[in-house]
């Protein structure tokens, strides 16, 4: 399978977060291009990667901006593909300057915003953007999302089996 996913960010030190969203990539075994485009520093570049998607195969595209984060929307702007929007947590104002820079689209121009800093769901969102066309894909977010619940009953049976002191004191 060729790659379907682009992850891209304002900058660099959006890499500690956004990184989530490959990991699991990774995790869920997807392929995925990973850069940094600046909708500010290198607006020529958000316009050929945005208009260039389509035709490199890319079906969904991640992008998480910090501050004034206007890379999603612009991205979604150029093109049909879903953008999912991560608001990268900011020094100055918590990611909330981000989040609503994110979520604040007007009528016909959607991004599909995750929470502050949650770039692991954006990839997990992607994943199963994928799989609503592919089958093998969708059967890998449910297994994922089956480990996930096994994991959560294993710590509720372990929880009750030695109690909350034990258990806070082995964690
Ligand atoms: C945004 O400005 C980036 O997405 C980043 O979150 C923020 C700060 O960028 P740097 O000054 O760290 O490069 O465009």
């Amino acid at each position: 399978m060729s790659i379907q996913i682009g992850i891209i960010m304002g900058s660099d030190s959006d890499l500690p977060v956004m990184s989530e969203a490959a990991k699991v990539l990774d995790e869920l075994q997807l392929e995925y291009e990973l850069t940094v485009v600046s909708a500010h520093r290198t607006p020529k570049r958000l316009y050929s990667y945005a208009e260039s998607a389509v035709g490199r195969g890319i079906k969904v595209i991640i992008a998480g901006a910090g501050g004034a984060a206007h890379l999603p929307g612009m991205v979604a702007s150029l093109t049909p593909l879903p953008v999912i929007g991560v608001p990268v947590k900011s020094s100055t104002m918590s990611g909330t300057d981000s989040l609503y820079s994110i979520v604040q689209m007007p009528p016909g121009v959607p991004v599909a915003t995750v929470a502050i800093n949650g770039s692991k769901n954006a990839g997990i969102l992607a994943a199963q953007i994928i799989g609503a066309s592919n089958t093998e894909v969708l059967k890998r977010v449910e297994a994922f999302k089956a480990n996930m619940e096994q994991s959560v009953l294993d710590k509720a049976s372990r929880l009750e089996d030695v109690g909350f002191k034990s258990y806070l004191s082995n964690s």
